[in-house]
């Protein structure tokens, strides 16, 4: 009666990786219960997760081929794009939200166009307001841009305008710091980078303030909800953006926290269901209102008893 917050089902967003063929669920080795989906073996899922009464996925792509540009990531017959057609009629009243980024996509695994070893911002732009447009093309409901160039919440919100979506939010990953929790996710996407790293458009660990500039920026150019990324090491952040903005706030609890408490848990050295329970619950406490975590699925389950 007395408690403050509570952790729901519905404060959950559901990360789910498509690929290319028929009939694939193929687990991530560094992820245990997190899979490649094919597009059919997708929509199954995507009906369980529904079922359970988790109310949105986040989707990322692995492409059939990569090049410099990343030309599938905005492609009409591009694997997302697919994905999200056939999600919309399999399960139209599961809320889809699509991850807008490159570095899945190209060759070099940077997250925007690479020329003479850097990445090029404002070139990029253009690429990756191309990359939403197709999704919300395709259906999307919420497009999520993970590739922090600077200006591409304004560049987005700009072309989804122009053909007519004024109506499609953007979630933005605001404060994304360049962090050591995104391994085994990139295991999964295959999307290292292969030459440097990305703290030329990440933020760096230590940056709490430059964090609360990045978020404020983004929501002047139209962000509709802002997400702070990594969740765990970063409470701060979010506590941080609780108090300064009246959006919605995001939490992505990211592939490496999920992946040490599944180790441990394999183990036996902590129980899966009372950490889990307890991080998705200190992440509310600080003050996110949502959270895009890999164990939405179990906590679901646990919650339906
Ligand atoms: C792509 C992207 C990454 C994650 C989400 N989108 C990886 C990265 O920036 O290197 C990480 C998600 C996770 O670790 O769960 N830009």
């Amino acid at each position: 009666m007395v408690r403050e917050i509570n952790v729901s089902v519905d404060d959950l967003i559901y990360p789910l990786f498509v690929a290319h063929g028929l009939d694939v669920k193929l687990q991530i080795p560094s992820m245990p219960g997190v899979f490649h989906f094919s597009v059919d073996a997708l929509c199954k899922e995507a009906e369980e997760v529904a079922a359970l009464g988790i109310p949105a996925v986040l989707l990322f792509g692995i492409p059939d081929e990569k090049d410099d540009l990343g030309s599938e990531a905005y492609a009409n017959d591009g694997i997302i794009q697919r994905a999200v057609r056939a999600l919309k009629r399999a399960v139209p009243d599961l809320v889809v939200i699509t991850d807008v980024c490159l570095c899945e996509y190209t060759s070099h695994g940077h997250c925007g166009i690479v020329r003479g070893g850097e990445v090029i911002n404002d070139e990029t732009l253009e690429l990756i307001a191309r990359t939403a447009l197709s999704h919300a093309e395709a259906g999307a409901d919420m497009v999520a841009p993970s590739d922090m160039m600077d200006g591409r919440v304004l560049a987005i919100r700009e072309a989804l305008d122009e053909r007519g979506f004024e109506n499609t939010p953007i979630m933005s990953y605001a404060a994304k710091f360049a962090s050591a929790f995104y391994g085994p996710f990139r295991d999964a996407a295959g999307c290292a980078p292969q030459f440097g790293d990305r703290s030329g458009y990440q933020m760096d660990c230590p940056n709490r303030r430059e964090a609360l500039k990045e978020m404020a920026l983004d929501v002047e150019e139209g962000a509709d909800i802002i997400m702070v990324k990594p969740a765990l090491s970063y409470m701060d952040i979010i506590s941080d953006a609780r108090g300064s903005f009246d959006v919605p706030i995001a939490a992505y609890n990211v592939s490496g926290e999920y992946s040490m408490v599944k180790a441990a848990a394999e183990k036996g050295y902590v129980d899966e269901r009372g950490i889990v329970t307890e991080i998705l619950t200190s992440m509310r406490r600080a003050g996110a209102d949502l959270i895009i975590t890999y164990s939405a699925r179990d906590f679901a389950g646990w919650q339906a008893g």
